[in-house]
């Protein structure tokens, strides 16, 4: 091997730890494109409508991306890769509706609360409403989720089925293949509102959960720019204008 090949192979060597590094603020603001990650199945806070990526999340994002001066780009995969690809450095920033937890928190970093919510019941039969009456039954939650945790501290439910996608969850729900799901309050309204002949019913609220974006572990510098950004919406109305949009309330964390 001659010098140049050395180095070059010395270089390659180097290149993966290099990629591993999470992109700071300075890094973000000088390419001027901040690398948003969704899941875009998630009504009414990330989903599609068409071809065009939409939801009370994405907008808010690209309200928060626009006041740190930055053009947000999009990816889409499946909710459980998400925050994943932040510890590899693949997207700069995660918003999919992820609760603030002590386990996730030990693996990402949180940006300020972008809106305050819970996981609700939600099944085919109106005597069906609270955490007790999920005793004895199957229960639905999407993989991942606070819920998939949650729904299995319960004391009595016989069995927590995962499933990739809310929707899967909901489909297996309105096929009778399971008792119950349990899915953002928001979610769930939404639900009822689009298909108010499938027979579902909305019931009690059984966690409540603060929602941030997150960031790679540590990359401090860029979480703390987006939620000053996002203080910026809060005080100013954009933020109040599209939650009134979305929900006809604020849902911003009190
Ligand atoms: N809020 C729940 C959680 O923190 C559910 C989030 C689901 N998000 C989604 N894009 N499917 O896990």
């Amino acid at each position: 091997m001659n010098i140049l090949q050395t180095f070059l192979l010395a270089v390659a060597l180097c290149l993966p730890a290099a990629a591993l590094q999470a992109r700071t603020l300075e890094a973000v603001r000088k390419d001027g494109t901040l690398l948003i990650a969704t899941e875009g199945q998630y009504a009414p806070f990330n989903y599609f409508q068409g071809q065009q990526l939409t939801g009370f999340e994405v907008e808010v994002a690209e309200l928060v991306a626009r006041k740190m001066g930055l053009k947000p780009q999009w990816k889409t995969l499946g909710f459980d890769a998400l925050l994943t690809g932040l510890q590899q450095d693949r997207w700069d920033v995660v918003i999919a509706s992820h609760a603030i937890t002590d386990e996730r928190a030990r693996a990402v970093s949180f940006a300020a609360p972008h809106y305050c919510s819970g996981g609700t019941i939600v099944s085919l039969s109106p005597s069906l409403r609270s955490a007790r009456d999920l005793a004895g039954k199957v229960v639905a939650v999407q993989t991942g989720t606070t819920y998939a945790a949650e729904v299995g501290r319960l004391p009595g439910v016989k069995a927590v089925k995962n499933f990739p996608g809310d929707a899967d969850a909901r489909n297996a729900l309105a096929s009778r293949r399971v008792d119950a799901m349990v899915t953002d309050r928001f979610v769930a309204k939404e639900l009822l509102r689009k298909s108010p002949q499938a027979g579902f019913h909305v019931g009690d609220r059984v966690t409540t959960e603060r929602i941030a974006a997150a960031v790679a572990r540590g990359n401090t510098g860029l979480a703390d720019a987006w939620s000053q950004a996002l203080r910026e919406a809060l005080a100013d109305g954009s933020y109040a204008q599209l939650s009134q949009k979305y929900f006809q309330e604020d849902v911003r964390c009190p």
